[in-house]
Protein backbone atom coordinates (compact mmCIF):
# COMPACT_ATOMS: atom_id res chain seq x y z
CA UNK A 1 0.00 0.00 0.00
CA UNK A 2 1.05 3.68 -0.42
CA UNK A 3 3.74 5.47 1.84
CA UNK A 4 1.42 7.23 4.55
CA UNK A 5 4.41 9.53 5.14
CA UNK A 6 3.46 10.91 1.81
CA UNK A 7 2.03 14.66 1.77
CA UNK A 8 -0.85 14.06 0.72
CA UNK A 9 -3.66 11.46 0.69
CA UNK A 10 -5.28 12.90 -2.64
CA UNK A 11 -4.63 14.55 -5.77
CA UNK A 12 -6.82 15.17 -8.47
CA UNK A 13 -5.74 15.69 -11.61
CA UNK A 14 -7.47 17.70 -14.37
CA UNK A 15 -9.27 19.58 -11.86
CA UNK A 16 -9.54 22.52 -14.60
CA UNK A 17 -11.84 20.45 -17.10
CA UNK A 18 -15.81 19.78 -16.56
CA UNK A 19 -16.09 16.61 -14.28
CA UNK A 20 -12.58 17.12 -12.24
CA UNK A 21 -14.53 21.04 -12.05
CA UNK A 22 -17.27 18.92 -10.01
CA UNK A 23 -14.90 16.40 -8.36
CA UNK A 24 -12.93 18.96 -6.81
CA UNK A 25 -16.56 20.95 -5.85
CA UNK A 26 -17.98 17.44 -3.82
CA UNK A 27 -14.24 16.98 -2.38
CA UNK A 28 -14.28 20.90 -0.97
CA UNK A 29 -17.65 20.40 0.04
CA UNK A 30 -17.29 16.56 1.45
CA UNK A 31 -14.26 15.87 2.24
CA UNK A 32 -13.10 15.05 5.77
CA UNK A 33 -11.69 17.69 8.26
CA UNK A 34 -7.95 17.37 8.05
CA UNK A 35 -7.89 15.75 4.54
CA UNK A 36 -4.70 16.58 3.00
CA UNK A 37 -5.33 17.29 -0.85
CA UNK A 38 -4.34 19.18 -3.64
CA UNK A 39 -4.98 20.00 -7.37
CA UNK A 40 -3.35 19.16 -10.44
CA UNK A 41 -3.24 19.77 -14.37
CA UNK A 42 -1.39 21.31 -17.05
CA UNK A 43 -2.27 24.97 -16.53
CA UNK A 44 -1.33 26.99 -12.91
CA UNK A 45 -3.51 29.79 -14.32
CA UNK A 46 -6.44 27.53 -14.89
CA UNK A 47 -5.54 26.00 -11.28
CA UNK A 48 -5.65 28.70 -9.84
CA UNK A 49 -8.97 29.97 -10.87
CA UNK A 50 -10.83 26.75 -9.81
CA UNK A 51 -8.82 27.43 -6.48
CA UNK A 52 -10.59 30.32 -6.09
CA UNK A 53 -13.90 29.36 -7.10
CA UNK A 54 -14.16 26.63 -4.06
CA UNK A 55 -13.21 29.44 -1.55
CA UNK A 56 -15.78 31.30 -3.11
CA UNK A 57 -18.16 28.26 -3.09
CA UNK A 58 -17.25 27.49 0.46
CA UNK A 59 -16.80 30.38 2.74
CA UNK A 60 -17.00 28.12 6.11
CA UNK A 61 -13.82 26.89 5.04
CA UNK A 62 -10.83 29.21 4.89
CA UNK A 63 -8.28 26.48 4.65
CA UNK A 64 -9.00 25.66 0.78
CA UNK A 65 -7.46 29.27 0.08
CA UNK A 66 -3.94 27.21 0.57
CA UNK A 67 -5.09 24.25 -1.50
CA UNK A 68 -2.07 22.97 -3.31
CA UNK A 69 -1.80 23.20 -7.04
CA UNK A 70 0.68 20.75 -8.84
CA UNK A 71 1.41 21.39 -12.62
CA UNK A 72 2.70 18.48 -14.79
CA UNK A 73 1.41 18.33 -18.58
CA UNK A 74 -0.25 14.64 -18.98
CA UNK A 75 2.43 13.50 -21.51
CA UNK A 76 5.31 14.23 -19.61
CA UNK A 77 6.72 11.30 -17.59
CA UNK A 78 9.18 13.38 -15.03
CA UNK A 79 6.88 15.56 -13.56
CA UNK A 80 4.13 12.50 -13.50
CA UNK A 81 6.60 11.13 -11.23
CA UNK A 82 7.32 13.69 -9.04
CA UNK A 83 3.18 14.27 -8.80
CA UNK A 84 2.19 10.85 -7.89
CA UNK A 85 5.33 10.24 -5.66
CA UNK A 86 3.67 12.94 -3.30
CA UNK A 87 0.27 11.20 -2.57
CA UNK A 88 -1.13 7.86 -1.54
CA UNK A 89 -3.94 8.17 -4.04
CA UNK A 90 -4.34 9.94 -7.40
CA UNK A 91 -8.04 10.39 -8.96
CA UNK A 92 -7.66 11.37 -12.30
CA UNK A 93 -10.18 13.21 -15.46
CA UNK A 94 -7.57 13.71 -18.14
CA UNK A 95 -9.34 11.93 -21.15
CA UNK A 96 -9.88 10.50 -23.60
CA UNK A 97 -7.92 8.25 -21.40
CA UNK A 98 -6.53 6.18 -24.71
CA UNK A 99 -5.15 9.36 -26.11
CA UNK A 100 -3.75 11.09 -22.78
CA UNK A 101 -3.85 8.24 -20.04
CA UNK A 102 -1.29 6.06 -20.14
CA UNK A 103 2.26 7.44 -18.58
CA UNK A 104 0.05 8.52 -15.24
CA UNK A 105 -1.03 4.58 -14.71
CA UNK A 106 2.30 3.99 -15.75
CA UNK A 107 3.72 6.40 -13.15
CA UNK A 108 1.53 4.99 -10.18
CA UNK A 109 2.16 1.79 -10.86
CA UNK A 110 6.15 2.35 -10.68
CA UNK A 111 5.63 4.07 -7.34
CA UNK A 112 3.25 2.16 -5.68
CA UNK A 113 0.84 5.00 -5.80
CA UNK A 114 -3.33 3.88 -5.71
CA UNK A 115 -5.23 5.35 -9.06
CA UNK A 116 -8.60 6.18 -10.09
CA UNK A 117 -10.00 7.23 -13.13
CA UNK A 118 -13.64 7.86 -15.43
CA UNK A 119 -12.87 5.80 -18.25
CA UNK A 120 -14.95 3.93 -20.28
CA UNK A 121 -12.52 3.12 -22.44
CA UNK A 122 -11.98 -0.81 -22.95
CA UNK A 123 -9.06 -0.52 -24.98
CA UNK A 124 -7.26 1.63 -22.66
CA UNK A 125 -8.25 -0.82 -19.45
CA UNK A 126 -6.73 -3.64 -21.54
CA UNK A 127 -3.20 -1.83 -22.54
CA UNK A 128 -3.04 -0.61 -18.70
CA UNK A 129 -3.42 -4.37 -17.61
CA UNK A 130 -0.80 -5.93 -20.47
CA UNK A 131 1.64 -2.76 -19.80
CA UNK A 132 1.20 -2.20 -15.98
CA UNK A 133 -0.45 -4.95 -13.79
CA UNK A 134 2.45 -6.75 -12.94
CA UNK A 135 4.24 -3.60 -11.86
CA UNK A 136 1.61 -2.33 -9.85
CA UNK A 137 1.09 -6.20 -8.11
CA UNK A 138 4.85 -5.83 -7.45
CA UNK A 139 4.85 -2.17 -6.24
CA UNK A 140 1.25 -2.40 -4.31
CA UNK A 141 -0.31 0.16 -6.24
CA UNK A 142 -4.52 -0.70 -6.83
CA UNK A 143 -4.99 0.83 -10.51
CA UNK A 144 -9.26 0.69 -10.36
CA UNK A 145 -10.13 2.29 -13.85
CA UNK A 146 -13.75 3.03 -14.28
CA UNK A 147 -14.71 4.72 -11.21
CA UNK A 148 -17.87 6.73 -12.56
CA UNK A 149 -20.86 5.96 -14.24
CA UNK A 150 -18.94 3.87 -15.83
CA UNK A 151 -18.68 1.37 -14.15
CA UNK A 152 -19.30 1.61 -10.50
CA UNK A 153 -23.41 1.73 -10.43
CA UNK A 154 -23.27 -1.83 -12.23
CA UNK A 155 -20.03 -3.22 -10.69
CA UNK A 156 -21.04 -2.51 -6.94
CA UNK A 157 -24.57 -2.71 -8.26
CA UNK A 158 -23.75 -6.74 -9.39
CA UNK A 159 -21.61 -7.02 -5.87
CA UNK A 160 -24.82 -6.05 -3.78
CA UNK A 161 -26.92 -7.80 -5.67
CA UNK A 162 -24.77 -11.07 -5.01
CA UNK A 163 -24.87 -10.32 -1.46
CA UNK A 164 -28.73 -10.45 -2.02
CA UNK A 165 -29.32 -13.79 -3.60
CA UNK A 166 -26.62 -15.22 -1.01
CA UNK A 167 -28.84 -14.29 1.60
CA UNK A 168 -32.13 -15.75 -0.19
CA UNK A 169 -30.00 -19.45 -0.84
CA UNK A 170 -28.89 -18.97 2.86
CA UNK A 171 -25.14 -18.60 2.51
CA UNK A 172 -22.91 -19.51 0.54
CA UNK A 173 -23.40 -19.71 -3.71
CA UNK A 174 -23.20 -23.11 -4.78
CA UNK A 175 -24.90 -23.19 -7.95
CA UNK A 176 -24.11 -21.25 -11.28
CA UNK A 177 -25.51 -17.72 -11.04
CA UNK A 178 -27.36 -15.66 -13.93
CA UNK A 179 -27.85 -12.02 -13.97
CA UNK A 180 -28.74 -9.17 -16.00
CA UNK A 181 -28.32 -5.38 -15.20
CA UNK A 182 -30.85 -2.73 -17.17
CA UNK A 183 -29.63 0.43 -17.55
CA UNK A 184 -32.14 3.63 -17.73
CA UNK A 185 -31.46 7.31 -17.85
CA UNK A 186 -32.63 10.55 -18.47
CA UNK A 187 -30.00 12.75 -18.99
CA UNK A 188 -26.87 15.38 -21.05
CA UNK A 189 -23.64 14.66 -22.02
CA UNK A 190 -20.06 16.93 -21.93
CA UNK A 191 -17.80 17.11 -24.77
CA UNK A 192 -15.21 15.17 -22.89
CA UNK A 193 -17.54 12.20 -22.91
CA UNK A 194 -18.31 13.26 -26.60
CA UNK A 195 -14.91 12.62 -27.49
CA UNK A 196 -13.73 9.89 -25.67
CA UNK A 197 -17.13 7.79 -26.98
CA UNK A 198 -16.21 9.22 -30.55
CA UNK A 199 -12.58 8.40 -30.38
CA UNK A 200 -13.19 4.75 -28.99
CA UNK A 201 -16.05 4.12 -31.68
CA UNK A 202 -13.37 4.49 -33.96
CA UNK A 203 -10.40 2.39 -32.80
CA UNK A 204 -12.39 -1.02 -33.08
CA UNK A 205 -9.37 -2.86 -34.66
CA UNK A 206 -7.39 -1.37 -31.94
CA UNK A 207 -9.50 -2.29 -29.01
CA UNK A 208 -9.87 -5.76 -29.77
CA UNK A 209 -5.93 -6.51 -30.16
CA UNK A 210 -5.76 -4.88 -26.84
CA UNK A 211 -8.39 -7.93 -25.61
CA UNK A 212 -6.19 -10.31 -27.17
CA UNK A 213 -3.37 -9.49 -25.65
CA UNK A 214 -4.90 -9.03 -22.27
CA UNK A 215 -6.62 -12.32 -22.78
CA UNK A 216 -3.25 -14.21 -23.53
CA UNK A 217 -2.03 -12.96 -20.33
CA UNK A 218 -4.31 -13.16 -17.72
CA UNK A 219 -4.86 -16.42 -15.53
CA UNK A 220 -8.58 -17.26 -15.58
CA UNK A 221 -10.10 -18.16 -12.25
CA UNK A 222 -9.14 -21.96 -10.98
CA UNK A 223 -12.15 -24.14 -10.65
CA UNK A 224 -14.48 -21.32 -11.42
CA UNK A 225 -16.00 -19.43 -14.53
CA UNK A 226 -17.33 -15.94 -14.78
CA UNK A 227 -18.40 -14.27 -18.08
CA UNK A 228 -19.65 -11.18 -20.04
CA UNK A 229 -22.33 -12.48 -22.47
CA UNK A 230 -24.40 -10.62 -25.42
CA UNK A 231 -27.75 -10.89 -24.56
CA UNK A 232 -30.00 -10.17 -27.61
CA UNK A 233 -33.07 -7.73 -28.25
CA UNK A 234 -36.28 -8.31 -26.06
CA UNK A 235 -39.01 -7.84 -24.07
CA UNK A 236 -37.94 -8.27 -19.89
CA UNK A 237 -41.35 -9.88 -18.45
CA UNK A 238 -39.91 -9.56 -15.44
CA UNK A 239 -39.08 -5.71 -15.11
CA UNK A 240 -41.63 -4.43 -18.20
CA UNK A 241 -38.72 -3.14 -20.59
CA UNK A 242 -37.69 -3.73 -24.06
CA UNK A 243 -33.95 -4.59 -23.56
CA UNK A 244 -31.08 -3.41 -25.94
CA UNK A 245 -27.84 -5.34 -25.60
CA UNK A 246 -25.12 -2.66 -24.53
CA UNK A 247 -21.94 -3.14 -25.45
CA UNK A 248 -20.37 -0.70 -22.99
CA UNK A 249 -16.73 -1.67 -20.77
CA UNK A 250 -19.14 -2.47 -17.79
CA UNK A 251 -20.30 -5.92 -18.35
CA UNK A 252 -16.53 -6.91 -18.69
CA UNK A 253 -15.72 -5.43 -15.12
CA UNK A 254 -18.65 -7.36 -13.83
CA UNK A 255 -17.29 -10.43 -14.94
CA UNK A 256 -13.84 -9.63 -13.85
CA UNK A 257 -15.36 -9.09 -10.17
CA UNK A 258 -16.88 -12.34 -10.85
CA UNK A 259 -13.83 -13.55 -11.44
CA UNK A 260 -11.96 -11.96 -9.05
CA UNK A 261 -14.78 -13.05 -6.10
CA UNK A 262 -15.85 -16.59 -5.20
CA UNK A 263 -18.70 -15.36 -3.74
CA UNK A 264 -20.18 -15.25 -7.14
CA UNK A 265 -20.30 -18.92 -7.22
CA UNK A 266 -18.80 -21.68 -9.41
CA UNK A 267 -20.29 -20.23 -12.43
CA UNK A 268 -21.23 -16.41 -13.06
CA UNK A 269 -22.48 -14.86 -16.04
CA UNK A 270 -23.78 -10.86 -16.45
CA UNK A 271 -25.69 -9.19 -19.58
CA UNK A 272 -25.86 -5.55 -19.78
CA UNK A 273 -28.70 -4.29 -21.11
CA UNK A 274 -30.59 -0.55 -21.91
CA UNK A 275 -33.94 -0.69 -21.24
CA UNK A 276 -36.71 1.32 -23.02
CA UNK A 277 -40.60 1.61 -21.99
CA UNK A 278 -41.58 1.38 -25.81
CA UNK A 279 -40.08 0.08 -28.56
CA UNK A 280 -40.14 2.92 -30.66
CA UNK A 281 -37.48 3.97 -28.48
CA UNK A 282 -35.24 0.98 -28.68
CA UNK A 283 -35.65 1.39 -32.48
CA UNK A 284 -34.53 5.42 -31.88
CA UNK A 285 -31.72 4.40 -29.73
CA UNK A 286 -29.97 1.43 -32.12
CA UNK A 287 -30.11 3.74 -34.29
CA UNK A 288 -28.74 6.52 -33.17
CA UNK A 289 -25.75 4.71 -31.81
CA UNK A 290 -25.12 2.68 -35.01
CA UNK A 291 -24.98 6.32 -36.84
CA UNK A 292 -22.34 7.69 -34.54
CA UNK A 293 -20.14 4.35 -34.74
CA UNK A 294 -20.47 4.29 -38.57
CA UNK A 295 -19.18 8.25 -38.87
CA UNK A 296 -16.66 7.65 -36.19
CA UNK A 297 -15.16 5.60 -38.94
CA UNK A 298 -14.67 8.88 -41.67
CA UNK A 299 -12.60 11.33 -40.34
CA UNK A 300 -13.97 14.44 -41.64
CA UNK A 301 -17.48 13.56 -40.00
CA UNK A 302 -15.99 12.45 -37.19
CA UNK A 303 -13.81 16.10 -37.05
CA UNK A 304 -16.94 17.87 -37.96
CA UNK A 305 -19.13 16.05 -34.80
CA UNK A 306 -16.37 16.84 -32.47
CA UNK A 307 -16.29 20.81 -33.44
CA UNK A 308 -20.10 20.44 -32.41
CA UNK A 309 -19.40 19.42 -29.09
CA UNK A 310 -16.58 21.86 -27.23
CA UNK A 311 -14.53 20.02 -24.11
CA UNK A 312 -14.96 21.73 -21.19
CA UNK A 313 -18.31 22.08 -21.54
CA UNK A 314 -21.23 20.33 -20.06
CA UNK A 315 -24.59 19.89 -18.92
CA UNK A 316 -26.45 23.28 -17.14
CA UNK A 317 -26.72 22.86 -13.38
CA UNK A 318 -30.34 22.91 -14.00
CA UNK A 319 -30.33 20.13 -16.19
CA UNK A 320 -28.17 17.98 -14.11
CA UNK A 321 -30.27 18.63 -11.27
CA UNK A 322 -33.68 17.17 -13.45
CA UNK A 323 -31.32 14.48 -14.85
CA UNK A 324 -31.65 10.32 -13.24
CA UNK A 325 -30.65 6.72 -13.63
CA UNK A 326 -31.80 3.46 -12.70
CA UNK A 327 -30.29 0.22 -12.77
CA UNK A 328 -31.92 -2.62 -12.30
CA UNK A 329 -30.50 -6.11 -11.54
CA UNK A 330 -32.04 -9.60 -11.90
CA UNK A 331 -30.15 -12.84 -10.79
CA UNK A 332 -31.06 -16.26 -10.18
CA UNK A 333 -29.05 -19.35 -9.07
CA UNK A 334 -30.96 -22.73 -8.24
CA UNK A 335 -33.82 -22.07 -6.06
CA UNK A 336 -33.95 -18.51 -5.57
CA UNK A 337 -34.29 -15.78 -7.84
CA UNK A 338 -33.61 -11.35 -6.53
CA UNK A 339 -34.36 -8.63 -7.68
CA UNK A 340 -32.29 -5.33 -6.94
CA UNK A 341 -31.96 -1.90 -8.24
CA UNK A 342 -29.44 0.90 -8.40
CA UNK A 343 -30.38 4.57 -8.34
CA UNK A 344 -29.98 8.17 -7.98
CA UNK A 345 -29.14 11.68 -9.48
CA UNK A 346 -27.10 12.91 -12.84
CA UNK A 347 -25.31 9.68 -13.95
CA UNK A 348 -22.58 11.16 -15.82
CA UNK A 349 -21.62 14.33 -13.76
CA UNK A 350 -23.17 14.94 -10.27
CA UNK A 351 -22.89 11.53 -9.37
CA UNK A 352 -20.08 10.47 -11.37
CA UNK A 353 -17.84 13.30 -9.34
CA UNK A 354 -19.18 12.17 -6.02
CA UNK A 355 -18.57 8.52 -7.34
CA UNK A 356 -14.29 9.63 -8.48
CA UNK A 357 -14.42 11.53 -5.52
CA UNK A 358 -15.50 8.88 -2.92
CA UNK A 359 -13.40 6.10 -4.62
CA UNK A 360 -10.12 8.19 -4.08
CA UNK A 361 -11.09 8.71 -0.03
CA UNK A 362 -11.80 5.09 0.18
CA UNK A 363 -8.68 4.03 -1.34
CA UNK A 364 -6.71 7.11 0.98
CA UNK A 365 -8.66 6.36 4.31
CA UNK A 366 -10.68 2.72 4.74
CA UNK A 367 -9.92 -0.46 5.60
CA UNK A 368 -9.78 -2.66 2.13
CA UNK A 369 -9.61 -5.96 1.16
CA UNK A 370 -5.51 -6.67 0.56
CA UNK A 371 -5.44 -6.46 -3.08
CA UNK A 372 -3.08 -4.74 -5.95
CA UNK A 373 -2.63 -4.30 -9.24
CA UNK A 374 -5.76 -3.67 -11.72
CA UNK A 375 -8.56 -4.51 -9.53
CA UNK A 376 -12.64 -3.61 -10.00
CA UNK A 377 -14.66 -1.13 -7.72
CA UNK A 378 -16.09 -4.20 -6.21
CA UNK A 379 -12.75 -6.08 -5.52
CA UNK A 380 -10.40 -3.23 -4.50
CA UNK A 381 -13.15 -1.33 -2.09
CA UNK A 382 -16.47 -3.58 -2.30
CA UNK A 383 -18.37 -3.04 0.98
CA UNK A 384 -16.63 0.08 2.01
CA UNK A 385 -17.25 1.81 -1.13
CA UNK A 386 -20.90 0.96 -0.54
CA UNK A 387 -21.46 2.01 2.47
CA UNK A 388 -19.80 5.66 1.51
CA UNK A 389 -21.97 5.95 -1.97
CA UNK A 390 -25.08 5.05 0.44
CA UNK A 391 -24.40 7.82 3.09
CA UNK A 392 -23.89 10.43 -0.20
CA UNK A 393 -27.46 9.46 -1.64
CA UNK A 394 -27.13 6.91 -4.24
CA UNK A 395 -29.47 3.99 -3.60
CA UNK A 396 -28.69 0.02 -3.60
CA UNK A 397 -31.65 -1.38 -2.86
CA UNK A 398 -33.70 -4.98 -3.09
CA UNK A 399 -36.81 -4.98 -4.70
N1 LIG B 1 -17.33 6.97 -17.52
C1 LIG B 1 -18.04 7.94 -16.98
O1 LIG B 1 -18.93 7.67 -16.28
C2 LIG B 1 -17.60 9.34 -17.26
C3 LIG B 1 -18.36 10.43 -16.85
C4 LIG B 1 -17.86 11.71 -17.08
C5 LIG B 1 -16.64 11.88 -17.75
N2 LIG B 1 -15.97 10.78 -18.15
C6 LIG B 1 -14.68 10.89 -18.85
O2 LIG B 1 -13.87 11.80 -18.15
C7 LIG B 1 -13.02 12.48 -19.06
C8 LIG B 1 -13.16 13.97 -18.81
O3 LIG B 1 -14.42 14.44 -19.25
P1 LIG B 1 -14.75 15.99 -19.13
O4 LIG B 1 -16.07 16.20 -19.74
O5 LIG B 1 -14.50 16.45 -17.75
O6 LIG B 1 -13.59 16.57 -20.11
P2 LIG B 1 -12.99 18.03 -20.20
O7 LIG B 1 -13.91 19.03 -19.60
O8 LIG B 1 -12.60 18.20 -21.63
O9 LIG B 1 -11.67 17.97 -19.26
C9 LIG B 1 -10.49 17.37 -19.67
C10 LIG B 1 -9.38 17.68 -18.67
O10 LIG B 1 -8.18 17.11 -19.17
C11 LIG B 1 -7.16 18.08 -19.12
N3 LIG B 1 -6.13 17.83 -20.11
C12 LIG B 1 -6.27 17.68 -21.45
N4 LIG B 1 -5.07 17.46 -22.02
C13 LIG B 1 -4.15 17.47 -21.01
C14 LIG B 1 -2.74 17.29 -20.96
N5 LIG B 1 -2.01 17.08 -22.06
N6 LIG B 1 -2.14 17.35 -19.75
C15 LIG B 1 -2.84 17.55 -18.61
N7 LIG B 1 -4.18 17.75 -18.61
C16 LIG B 1 -4.82 17.70 -19.79
C17 LIG B 1 -7.87 19.39 -19.37
O11 LIG B 1 -7.02 20.46 -18.93
P3 LIG B 1 -7.21 21.98 -19.47
O12 LIG B 1 -8.35 22.54 -18.67
O13 LIG B 1 -5.90 22.60 -19.17
O14 LIG B 1 -7.55 21.90 -20.94
C18 LIG B 1 -9.09 19.19 -18.47
O15 LIG B 1 -8.75 19.43 -17.13
C19 LIG B 1 -13.44 12.02 -20.45
O16 LIG B 1 -12.57 11.01 -20.89
C20 LIG B 1 -14.83 11.44 -20.24
O17 LIG B 1 -15.17 10.43 -21.15
C21 LIG B 1 -16.42 9.52 -17.93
Amino acid sequence: MADSTRPYDVVLFGATGFTGGLTADYLAANAPAGLRWALAGRNEHKLAAVRDHLVAANPANPALADLPLLVADAADADALAEVVATTKVVATTVGPYVEFGGPLVAACANAGTDYVDLTGEPEFVDRTYVEHNAAAEGSGARLVHSCGFDSIPHDLGAYFTIKELAKEVGGEITTPVTMRGVVRAGAGFSGGTFHSALTAFSRARQMKEASTARRRLEPRPEGRRSRAVAGRPRRDHDLGYWLLPLPTIDPFVVARSGAHLPAYGPAFSYSHFAGTKTLRYAAGGAAGVTGLTLAAQVPPLRNALLKRVPQGEGPSPSRREKSWFTVDFVAETAGAKVRTRVSGGDPGYTETAKMLAESALCLALDENPNVAGQVTTATAMGDALLVRLQRAGIAFERR
